[in-house]
């Protein structure tokens, strides 16, 4: 029997699609892209971004479901026999990014238990990251111990579990957002970073300023991987999507932007204005945060709240993967979602072992330099989401037509404010910026060209 579960409200749509947006990508990615493309200005593009070429590709995903009430799978396929294979590439996606995601949520629930336990004084020690990952078993018993609390709200159901987590953790995630924004900010000398963070440097506001803005865009809007669709199916019809989509733009920008306010200061003072301590990529938020913290008053505390955020970040996002998973097994098997539920569970933890081992035993496994999670990463994020986006846009533009959408956007409010704005964005802007991304992010990942 397939079950078809669904949100009770608009609101309770809103938080999960919001908790599957605000994820590791706006707590670690963003603040480093905003400090490495001149501060405020990236915040400016950012935002302009969002409010158009975000905003054209959420609506899309979100009414291709709701109208077809599919997962990604079988969404396309419904509206055009002949373009179902973006449904499966699009369906590709979260299957390859959900066992790495939860190696990183196994990490940061580890750094949670640390903080949590007193352990502020040991995670400044140089090693201390390094030892972990390079760990053959911590790191998988982690992983596992993140999957597994994945799999419980995955099992209690779209409305019993996704929703109401979703309307516990993300009023939580904000309030400890703010609360940590502002000690850190307070900290003596704190002006200074928050000056780099928000002074526009206008000689930044360049080609790639542009394009990493508009890719990290997308990915924090867990767009291109059937998510939204998947969510999309679940919602009522007279729920309005414009501006639910309004709601969840402003809340993935409005975390990613506090999440700068976190870090971007507090490292910049910490490390005396160096730059380069905040353009170090991931080691940012595993290595030098933890310095960072350690140099405060209650460093347990500050820690604690703050990995405890980024684990509620990161867990309503992978919550939001596994349920697009086990819902294309749903729609592709018609089994039961419980069992299905568990088998995907299963694959995850068996997939997240070799990325997880990628940085220990068998880090001498490497792909034009990538370790085994990286490598996933680019595969899905760099290679096939801008390829599902791009392709989705030109679906909707000119195979089954934008008025395929704003008629379903249409069909709770009557009303479809930026309707001109989007047919232009979907069927012109979108697709100009996504194949600028797609070729640079290859072109830049084989040294051909330096982002
Ligand atoms: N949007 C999430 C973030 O910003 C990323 C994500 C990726 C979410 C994959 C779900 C799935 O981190």
């Amino acid at each position: 029997m397939k079950e078809k579960h669904g949100f009770s409200s608009k609101l309770g749509f809103i938080l999960a699609a919001a908790g599957s947006a605000v994820g590791l990508g706006n707590i670690w990615r963003f603040p480093y892209l905003a400090a490495k493309y001149g501060g405020g200005s990236f915040l400016l593009i950012y935002l302009v971004l969002a409010i158009t070429f975000g905003f054209a590709l959420l609506v899309t995903e979100i009414a291709i479901g709701r109208k077809t009430g599919k997962s990604a799978l079988f969404a396309f396929k419904e509206l055009d026999r002949r373009s179902g294979f973006i449904g499966v590439l699009a369906s590709i996606v979260p299957i390859i990014i959900l066992p790495y995601y939860c190696v990183i949520g196994g990490w940061v629930l580890k750094f949670a238990t640390v903080y949590l336990t007193g352990g502020a004084k040991d995670a400044v020690a140089d090693d201390f990251f390094t030892g972990f990952i390079t760990n053959p078993t911590e790191p998988i018993i982690w992983l596992v111990i993140f999957i597994v609390a994945t799999m419980v709200v995955i099992l209690l159901g779209v409305n019993k579990g996704i929703e109401n987590i979703s309307k516990v953790l993300m009023p939580v995630l904000v309030v400890l957002s703010l609360i940590i924004a502002i000690f850190v900010i307070t900290r003596p000398g704190a002006t200074d970073g928050l000056a780099y963070y928000l002074k526009p440097d206008l000689s930044k506001i360049n080609g790639n300023a542009f394009l990493a803005a508009a890719g990290q865009l997308f990915y924090s809007m867990s767009l291109a991987m059937g998510i939204m669709i998947t969510y999309g199916s679940y919602i009522p019809k007279d729920a309005d999507i414009e501006s639910s989509v309004r709601s969840i733009e402003i809340f993935d920008t409005a975390i990613a932007f506090l999440a700068g306010l976190m870090i971007v200061p507090a490292v910049f003072v910490f490390s005396g204005g160096d730059q380069s301590a905040l353009q170090a990529g991931p080691t940012l938020m595993f290595i030098t945060l933890p310095k960072v913290f350690g140099s405060m008053v209650a460093s347990n505390v500050i820690g604690a709240a703050f990995f405890i955020l980024v684990f509620f970040a990161a867990v309503t996002s992978s919550i939001s993967l596994m349920e697009t998973v086990v819902s294309i097994f749903v729609d592709m098997t018609g089994k039961n979602r419980k069992v299905i539920t568990v088998i995907v569970t299963i694959y995850t933890i068996l997939m997240a072992i070799p990325s997880s081992l990628g940085f220990g035993v068998w880090d001498n496994i490497s792909f034009n330099g990538m370790s085994i999670l990286d490598m996933f990463d680019f595969i899905s994020n760099s290679v096939l989401m801008p390829i599902v986006a791009l392709l989705t846009c030109l679906f909707i533009g000119f195979v089954v037509k934008p008025k395929t959408v704003t008629d379903e956007v249409k069909k709770s409010t009557n009303k479809f404010k930026s309707e001109k704005l989007y047919v232009v964005l979907v069927k012109w802007v979108s697709p100009i910026l996504l194949v600028l991304i797609l070729v640079s992010s290859i072109l830049n990942a084989f040294g051909i060209i330096k982002l």
